[in-house]
């Protein structure tokens, strides 16, 4: 049976990233790891780890992706949570078994070779939920 072992990281859609790290940062204190671009999704993306876990916050840098559009119809706020675990295909299959609807029906892998799948909103309650497997 596939395994969920840990919350890997909540993600936070932003509209502006110095009014959000000026909260995130500067008024909760938590220690900004790195801010980068990442092409790939369009987005500039700070990480902020803690304790095992991550806070994420994703600013779209162009206006077609599909974190882009969902800023433009609801808003900054809450994107994602990130589970890891630790055979993404299993639990796929696991999911896909259950009805469970999926938006990647393979996962796609990262620049570094991690691999993710989300799972649509429809299907967990409202919140759009990450698989990753390090
Ligand atoms: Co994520």
């Amino acid at each position: 049976m596939p395994k969920i072992k840990a919350i890997n990281h909540v993600a936070v859609v932003v509209d502006d990233m110095q009014k959000s790290l000026s909260f995130w940062r500067d008024a909760l204190g938590i220690r900004l790891h790195e801010l980068r671009d990442v092409p790939a999704e369009k987005s500039q993306v700070a990480f902020l780890p803690l304790a095992g876990s991550e806070v994420e916050l994703v600013l779209p840098t162009t206006d077609d992706s599909g974190i882009a559009k969902y800023l433009a119809k609801r808003g900054p706020g809450m994107h994602h949570i990130c589970l890891e675990v630790d055979d993404i295909e299993g639990m796929m299959t696991q999911l896909k078994a259950r009805n469970i609807r999926l938006i990647n029906d393979e996962p796609r892998a990262t620049a570094d070779g991690k691999k993710y799948a989300f799972i649509h909103p429809e299907s967990t309650g409202g919140v759009l939920v990450e698989l990753y497997q390090i």
